[in-house]
């Protein structure tokens, strides 16, 4: 598994990946967030039979000392394979590069894995907002301070 920076021409598979993921960004908040300009992400490939496939991919915001992750996700049959913290890793390390002290996510209160592996990755519960998500679920917000 290789890990290499998002670009615009990755906006296709971000939305084909996630068509079953109602969270995540659409095509037109995608290209919105990219024409910003403190827009990142990086793409997890995977090389089968010679030929390399996207298989995940992080996305975040940066705000001046803040670093925001909109999305993570790994394509079902890759997942369990450490790829989400491997993404989460290049997340933390670019974020601090580009001069983030502290990081923020929001994770739906029943994604119990997503939540034990931002735990695991040093994050900490802050608060909850009350009916975040479309269809009322409440939100956990985390904070890492780098
Ligand atoms: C959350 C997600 C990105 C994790 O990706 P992944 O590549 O499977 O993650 P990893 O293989 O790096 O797993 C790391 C840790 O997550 C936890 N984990 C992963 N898969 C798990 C599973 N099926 N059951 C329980 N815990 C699991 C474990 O703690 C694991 O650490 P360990 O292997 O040391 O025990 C992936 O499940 C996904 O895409 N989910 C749908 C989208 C989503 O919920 N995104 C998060 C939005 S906030």
């Amino acid at each position: 598994m290789t890990v290499r920076p998002l670009t615009k021409s990755d906006v296709g598979f971000l939305t084909c990946a996630c068509k079953d993921f109602p969270d995540a960004w659409n095509e037109e908040m995608l290209l919105s967030a990219f024409r910003a300009g403190n827009f990142y992400g990086f793409i997890a490939e995977e090389k089968t039979d010679g030929k390399i496939t996207p298989v995940g991919f992080i996305t975040f915001s940066m705000h001046v000392d803040t670093a925001d992750l909109e999305d993570l996700f790994v394509e079902k049959t890759f997942r369990g394979q450490g790829i989400g913290k491997a993404l989460i890793i290049k997340f933390i390390e670019s974020a601090a590069k580009n001069g983030a002290k502290t990081l923020f996510l929001e994770v739906r209160e029943s994604n119990f894995v997503a939540e034990k592996l931002y735990l695991s990755m040093g994050f900490s519960k802050l608060s909850v907002r009350k009916k975040y998500y479309f269809d009322g679920e409440n939100a956990v917000v985390l904070k890492k301070e780098l």
